[in-house]
């Protein structure tokens, strides 16, 4: 499959790797399809990409919605006529331990509510099970050759404090190996699904974090530096073109050491 000629559609392209995975398949020749929350993002990507020459229609969309997904997925094909590569990087962190103790009793003073572990579950395990399975639908329906892309984290080896998106990036780093079991036992030769487990990246969240943090956290990566967005996405591109990657998850770090904080 070549990014060239091909249709795009990357949920949580409004912002962060999203927005650097849709600008890199614009300039090799895709047509985008941006599905974001937040309008005021959707416009500023579209306005870049329509600057630089790409084609592309932006989509404000709730991912946790079945009916958001339905309408996003229709749209795309109603613009651009067929689909190839589904990218589901819409995500959100909402960070906690499971209990909190009382420093002087010892006792549970605070557990995490489902106020704290839902949100997150919806938007990065429902919302991608949605996303991959109507772009899915649309590929299959429609014959085109495709590729899924969920987007994991190296925190699937179980990040303490984060028990509820660690949950949702162990699930991602597999959908992969169940989503190509079940098409290759369906006879579906035409699609593939590649995982991208990234480490740090300089998005928004890591760049404006406290200063002594992000160092404390680079001391753990081999290169010294966050990984861009920019080297995430032209991963992502050289999935879209490289047919032999399929059932699985890659790693893009920087060669992040002791993911969990185990060695510490
Ligand atoms: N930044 C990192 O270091 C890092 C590392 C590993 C994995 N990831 C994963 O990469 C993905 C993208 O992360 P990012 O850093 O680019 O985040 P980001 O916050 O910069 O961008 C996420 C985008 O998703 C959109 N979004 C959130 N909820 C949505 C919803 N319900 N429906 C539609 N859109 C929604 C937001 O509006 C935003 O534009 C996430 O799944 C995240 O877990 C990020």
């Amino acid at each position: 499959m070549q990014i060239k000629g091909s249709v795009a559609l990357i949920t949580g392209g409004g912002n962060g790797i999203g927005e650097a995975v849709a600008k890199f398949l614009s300039r090799h020749g895709a047509k985008v399809a941006i599905v974001d929350m937040e309008q005021t993002n959707i416009d500023r990507v579209v306005k870049d990409i329509k600057d630089a020459g790409g084609e592309v229609i932006g989509i404000q969309a709730n991912v946790t919605s079945e009916a958001d997904t339905a309408k996003f997925i229709k749209a795309t094909l109603e613009a651009f006529g067929m689909l190839n590569i589904a990218v589901a990087s819409a995500g959100i962190i909402h960070d906690g331990m499971m209990l909190n103790l009382d420093k002087h009793t010892g006792k549970v003073s605070h557990k995490m509510g489902l106020d704290k572990w839902q949100p997150v579950i919806d938007v990065n395990l429902t919302g991608t099970f949605l996303t991959l399975r109507d772009a899915a639908e649309a590929m299959v329906n429609g014959g085109w050759e495709g590729l899924l892309v969920p987007i994991s984290s190296v925190n699937k080896v179980g990040q303490v404090g984060q028990i509820n998106y660690s949950s949702t990036k162990v699930a991602a780093a597999l959908l992969p190996k169940i989503i190509i079991g079940e098409f290759h036992m369906r006879g579906i030769n035409h699609i593939r699904c590649v995982g991208i487990a990234p480490g740090y990246a300089a998005t928004g969240l890591l760049t404006g974090m406290n200063q002594d943090m992000l160092k404390e956290l680079l001391a753990d990566v081999h290169i010294g530096r966050l990984v861009n967005p920019d080297e995430i996405a032209a991963l992502i591109g050289h999935c879209v073109e490289n047919g032999a990657i399929d059932a699985s998850t890659l790693e893009i770090t920087g060669g992040l050491c002791y993911p969990n904080g185990i060695a510490k």
